[in-house]
């Protein structure tokens, strides 16, 4: 099915990622938040990137302004009814997208497929927060979305072949690769690299090492681009903790257990980069 027009909810640091790599390959796209303000913010930050991105000759001014044309600020799901798809990317809490995904059935046409981008979430309870558990799916992109190339595809029980397929067809179309993965709790790209992010946090916790240091032996020793608490500090540490809780308790293994210290941080809001401070000072 042709997907032509679509409402990314949550313009948080996916959600505008998903909307600009949407508006990017010719979609008409609604970018909606609970408040207007967040929107045009997230919407300023894009412009922002496509700038350099002009100045870089990796886009052209005429295609910038193609990609700000096709992007549309909302502030009310009802924008929802003539699209053909939805991605969610709000909160990782069951209860509000369940909240969410229940509005979206009675709004959308009956067509429409309804995404959401949760890092952890089962997506079979989410789709039964609807009539169309059919037509639900996760499509789960990674952090930074313009930059990095996986799509985690995620059928839930009742998903048909013929949404897959979109949704597949949708990732190709927007340069990424789409990789189809079970639903448990994690998915594959959580429940492995949140393991890591975890007990990087425990090395914290019982004094092992700096949070520099434990980074430089990751960039350094692993060759990764991003030492794992500098990863952490850019997820952001209240996503880490719902991922970490929703892995304890779908698996029921001890193994997940969150570090007493991602708790605290948490707590106090120092949820990293998005809030000026996380394991690392961003003021
Ligand atoms: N949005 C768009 N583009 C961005 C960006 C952003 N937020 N941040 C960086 N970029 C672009 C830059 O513009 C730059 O583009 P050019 O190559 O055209 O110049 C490119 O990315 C590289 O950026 P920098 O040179 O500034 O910095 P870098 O080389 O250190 O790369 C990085 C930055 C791509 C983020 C790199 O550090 C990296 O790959 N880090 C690991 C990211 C990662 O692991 N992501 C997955 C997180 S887990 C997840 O997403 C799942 C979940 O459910 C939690
Ligand atoms: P974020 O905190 O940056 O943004 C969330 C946005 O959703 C906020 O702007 C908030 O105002 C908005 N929001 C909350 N409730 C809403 C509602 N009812 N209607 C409309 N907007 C609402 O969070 P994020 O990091 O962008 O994460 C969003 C989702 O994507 C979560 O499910 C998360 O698990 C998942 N995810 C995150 C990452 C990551 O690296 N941060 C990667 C992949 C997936």
């Amino acid at each position: 099915m042709a997907i032509n027009k679509v409402l990314v909810i949550g313009a948080g640091q996916m959600g505008g990622g998903i909307a600009q790599v949407m508006a990017t390959a010719g979609l008409t796209t609604y970018l909606n938040d609970v408040d207007i303000s967040i929107v045009n913010k997230r919407i300023e930050f894009i412009a922002g990137l496509l700038t350099k991105d002009v100045a870089k000759n990796k886009i052209t001014e005429e295609k910038k302004s193609e990609i700000l044309t096709n992007l549309i600020p909302s502030d009310t799901l009802n924008n929802a009814a003539d699209c053909d798809l939805v991605v969610e990317a709000i909160v990782e809490n069951m209860k509000v997208k369940e909240s969410v995904f229940g509005e979206l059935d009675k709004i959308t046409k009956p067509s429409c497929i309804l995404a959401t981008n949760t890092s952890s979430l089962p997506i079979t309870e989410i789709a039964a927060a609807t009539k169309r558990p059919d037509k639900v799916i996760g499509m789960h992109f990674m952090n930074p979305v313009p930059v990095m190339k996986l799509v985690e595809v995620i059928r839930g029980i009742a998903t048909t072949d013929e949404t897959y397929a979109a949704i597949k067809e949708l990732s190709l179309k927007l340069g990424k690769s789409p990789v189809e993965v079970r639903d448990f709790p994690g998915f594959v790209s959580n429940r492995v690299l949140q393991m890591m992010i975890n007990e990087a946090i425990y090395c914290v916790y019982e004094g092992i090492a700096t949070p520099e240091d434990i980074d430089t032996v990751m960039k350094l020793g692993m060759n990764h681009p991003m030492g794992p608490l500098q990863l952490a500090d850019f997820i952001g540490l209240d996503t880490i903790l719902s991922i970490m809780n929703i892995m304890h308790e779908g698996y029921g293994d001890s193994k997940y257990r969150p570090c007493p210290l991602l708790r605290q941080y948490v707590k106090a809001g120092w949820v990293g980069k998005k809030a000026g401070k996380g394991f690392y000072d961003y003021k």
